[in-house]
């Protein structure tokens, strides 16, 4: 069979938004609605995995929605929605959490990374949160999942976990009138463009992240004009002028991550941009590219702020879009339950 081609990705209510965030999986979003049928989420429970207060997480789910539509989502278009409203997301997962092996997720780097050294006290939701993830893109057989370059372990693991409950029940599956093994999809992963890995303004080294302490280190979506221009120039360089070609970007990851990030924001490529820039010193750039960041970002935040003032507005599109999430994913869940063989109205 071949699955209809359907997108899904999200993004934590964790802190606000960055320009990773938007460079990395926002814009490609926004991209790929003209041409597929889309859902994006606010991942909540995913949120939750690391202590939230409650009362900033509902403020956070509140902007990164109206992040997300300032930056030119559609709401009545793409369907836009909180994880937490609809429950296929949890029942999914438990039922992944039983499909995935103890071994898959202990090599989950990102797991390693946030646990850090004090693994024990770690949420038992933190370990089993690719499984989550998995059941948001399968509980609406996604096939595509836009994203940055760190989520690719786990788009393998979802494939994986499709692929072993295919096997597990492929019997069941086919009594169930489809082709062996064609339940779920493999969703595929889309990584693309020039700034899948937008790394921290400070450091070339470290990814640019909620997590890092210093406001510097990265540009949000709620800072403003003169916040960003600054961030710009005080990003930190090497003193050589910028190469002409792509190659010379390699052991100078200050400079291919600025060029990166200019590429993607104005649609274009790193040579395109090194064919203009090259041989030119920083300052010159980084004026250029503090312009760039303040026209495409500024007004983002500011239609974001407008939107902020109407959180009832924000509620009622992320109602009507769960309304509409939960139509397509519970028919899904129910065939899931037969093939499990639990017992329900029908069954
Ligand atoms: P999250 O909330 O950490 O990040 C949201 C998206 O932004 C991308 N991203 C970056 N891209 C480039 N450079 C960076 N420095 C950078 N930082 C973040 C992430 O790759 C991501 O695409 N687990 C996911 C959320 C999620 C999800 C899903 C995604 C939950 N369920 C199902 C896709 C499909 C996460 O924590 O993303």
């Amino acid at each position: 069979m071949k699955f209809q081609e359907r997108v899904f990705s999200g993004m934590q209510p964790t802190g606000s938004l960055h320009l990773g965030n938007y460079l990395g999986a926002m814009l490609k979003w926004i991209d790929l609605q003209k041409t597929h049928d889309c859902i994006y989420c606010v991942v909540d429970l995913h949120a939750i995995t690391v202590w939230q207060d409650p009362a900033g997480l509902r403020q956070a789910i509140r902007q990164v929605t109206a992040a997300y539509i300032a930056a030119g989502l559609d709401p009545e278009k793409s369907i836009l929605f909180n994880q937490s409203q609809v429950s296929a997301h949890a029942e999914l997962a438990w039922v992944f959490n039983c499909v995935a092996r103890l071994g898959w997720l202990n090599r989950m780097t990102q797991f390693k990374e946030k646990a850090g050294k004090d693994r024990e006290n770690a949420s038992v939701g933190l370990y089993a949160y690719p499984n989550l993830m998995a059941a948001d893109i399968l509980a609406y057989r996604a096939t595509h999942v836009p994203v940055g370059d760190d989520q690719k372990q786990h788009l393998e693991l979802s494939r994986d976990i499709a692929q072993k409950f295919n096997n597990d029940f492929s019997d069941q599956i086919k009594v169930a009138g489809y082709e062996e093994g064609e339940f779920f999809p493999l969703p595929e992963p889309v990584i693309t463009g020039p700034a899948t890995r937008v790394m921290s303004l400070r450091d070339g080294s470290r990814k640019m992240s909620k997590s890092e302490p210093s406001e510097m280190s990265r540009i949000n979506l709620t800072d403003d004009n003169d916040t960003i221009a600054k961030k710009v120039r005080k990003a930190k360089t090497d003193p050589a002028p910028l190469p002409s070609e792509v190659e010379g970007l390699s052991g100078r990851p200050e400079a291919e991550n600025l060029v990166g990030i200019f590429a993607a924001l104005s649609g274009s490529e790193k040579a395109e941009v090194l064919a203009e820039f090259g041989g030119r010193q920083f300052s010159e750039f980084k004026s250029a590219l503090a312009e760039l960041c303040v026209a495409q970002l500024g007004p983002i935040a500011e239609e974001a702020r407008r939107r902020m003032q109407d959180p009832d507005e924000i509620d009622r599109i992320l109602v009507n879009g769960a309304d509409r999430a939960r139509q397509l994913a519970q028919p899904i869940l129910s065939e899931v339950k037969d093939i499990l063989g639990f017992v329900r109205p029908g069954s």
